[in-house]
């Protein structure tokens, strides 16, 4: 029995972190590939070139916010309002999350 207790709990903590996982790499999977709709105007991972906004580091309240401006049409916009509509709440976390974790290139 003093055997057993440590090994079953051990077992029990495997089945619960195996679940979780693949879950959280599918996400990041996930999130990789709804940012990369937005490289063709923002650049790859963000870094915008030119005169286009870059989204590389952008703190992801701070993307939610302007998201948020663009989709109410609170924000006039040229393409945005259209964007924004496009996409799930959860999918725009998963994109904002994305982006802050991305480093804008060096100049
Ligand atoms: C077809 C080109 C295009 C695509 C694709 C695009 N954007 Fe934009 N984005 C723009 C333009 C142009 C602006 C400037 C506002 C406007 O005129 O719509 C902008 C502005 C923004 C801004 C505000 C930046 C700032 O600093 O003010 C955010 C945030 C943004 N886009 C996020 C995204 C995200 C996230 C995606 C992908 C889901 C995306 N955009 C896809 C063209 C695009």
């Amino acid at each position: 029995m003093s055997l057993a207790f440590p090994t079953r709990w051990g077992l029990c903590a495997l089945a619960l972190a195996l679940p979780m996982a693949p879950s959280l790499a599918q996400d990041l999977q996930l999130a990789r590939n709804l940012a990369a709709t937005c490289a063709n105007c923002h650049g790859t991972n963000g870094n915008a070139r030119g005169d286009m906004k870059p989204l590389a580091g952008m703190p992801a309240d701070k993307l939610l916010a302007l998201w948020a401006d663009y989709k109410s049409g609170a924000q006039p916009a040229t393409i945005m309002h259209q964007i924004s509509k496009g996409y799930t709440d959860e999918q725009v976390r998963l994109i904002a999350a994305y982006f802050a974790s991305q480093s804008p290139a060096k100049p």
